[in-house]
């Protein structure tokens, strides 16, 4: 069977999505969707002829193309306005979008579950920074205070990033409670600490020249542990976006995170599991 896909965004990510699900024998894209480009077709990689169809409206493309699953890496204003238009079509949603609000996640896993219909949204598609998430879940068993320094492009809208607050949250379900938070007497320059999310200080470094990097630090009595992320080209979302297209089609609800697709443990998984 083919998957088509329709993909939400043609900005870096959407255009990555396009040349790697056009590489895919099992996959089709079979349109771009996007409210603020002024473009009217998009042409596939290597294939300067093949013109895939181009519009603004996302309910009209749908009804055009009939997509299997979309794939949308757009903004957290626009994400929830294309769900509504998937849903009402039972079309399927993969979104990497940053900052989406847990109103909108806890909205759009009542209407899959009550659709029966899968969808995956994801902070992070690259698997080097899932294991960076699951190996910083085993460390915080061990130890009391941990910080993270996370470090992207200058072009990135938001701070911190959706990868930073999954790993803290991540790192605080583990540790079964908060971490401690190492007081300091003076803060000169206000900020210097970090943003703190449950004893996690965060710091987000935004410089021209990155990509996407994490470092997570958990200290103890006369010894760090550094477990640390390096993206250095947009390719490296690309199996992770291709594996949750394939996944989806056999999801009968939202399954946030990746790793709940490798079968790892997640906050998400331990919930459901509590209520079992
Ligand atoms: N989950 C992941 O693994 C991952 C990886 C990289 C990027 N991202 C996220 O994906 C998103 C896109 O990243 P990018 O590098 O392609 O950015 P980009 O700036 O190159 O492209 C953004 C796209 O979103 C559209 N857009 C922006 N604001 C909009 C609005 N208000 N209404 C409708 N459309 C709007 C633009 O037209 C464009 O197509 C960002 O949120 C980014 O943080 C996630």
């Amino acid at each position: 069977m083919t998957i088509k896909v329709l993909i939400s965004g043609s900005g870096k990510m959407g255009r990555e999505v396009l040349h790697a699900v056009s590489a895919e024998d099992d996959m089709e894209p079979v349109g771009v969707v996007d409210l603020l480009s002024t473009e009217e077709y998009i042409s596939l990689p290597g294939e300067g002829e093949v013109l895939v169809p181009f519009e603004r409206d996302p309910a009209a493309l749908i009804t055009r193309t009939r997509p299997d699953v979309i794939v949308d890496f757009t903004s957290a204003e626009w994400t929830p306005k294309l769900a509504e238009a998937a849903l009402q079509d039972n079309v399927r949603l993969v979104s990497g979008t940053s900052g989406l609000s847990e109103r909108f996640l806890s909205h759009l896993g009542e209407e899959c579950s009550k659709r029966e219909l899968g969808a995956v949204v994801a902070a992070n598609f690259a698997i080097g920074a899932i294991l960076m998430q699951q190996m910083s879940r085993m460390a915080a068993r061990f130890y009391d205070n941990a910080e993270i320094i996370e470090q992207h492009h200058d072009g990135k809208a938001d701070a911190p990033s959706g990868t930073s607050l999954a790993t803290a949250k991540a790192i605080v379900d583990a540790h079964g409670k908060p971490m401690s938070v190492t007081a300091t007497k003076r803060e000169t320059i206000q900020g210097t600490r970090g943003g703190v999310v449950d004893g996690v200080a965060i710091h987000s470094v935004r410089l021209p020249g990155l990509v996407a990097h994490q470092e997570v630090i958990f200290g103890g009595p006369g010894e760090t542990l550094r477990i640390r992320h390096d993206t250095s080209d947009r390719a490296s979302f690309m199996p992770g976006v291709l594996l949750a297209v394939r996944e989806v089609m056999n999801l009968k609800s939202l399954v946030v995170g990746l790793e709940g697709l490798f079968g790892f443990e997640s906050e998400g998984t331990r919930q459901r599991a509590d209520a079992g």
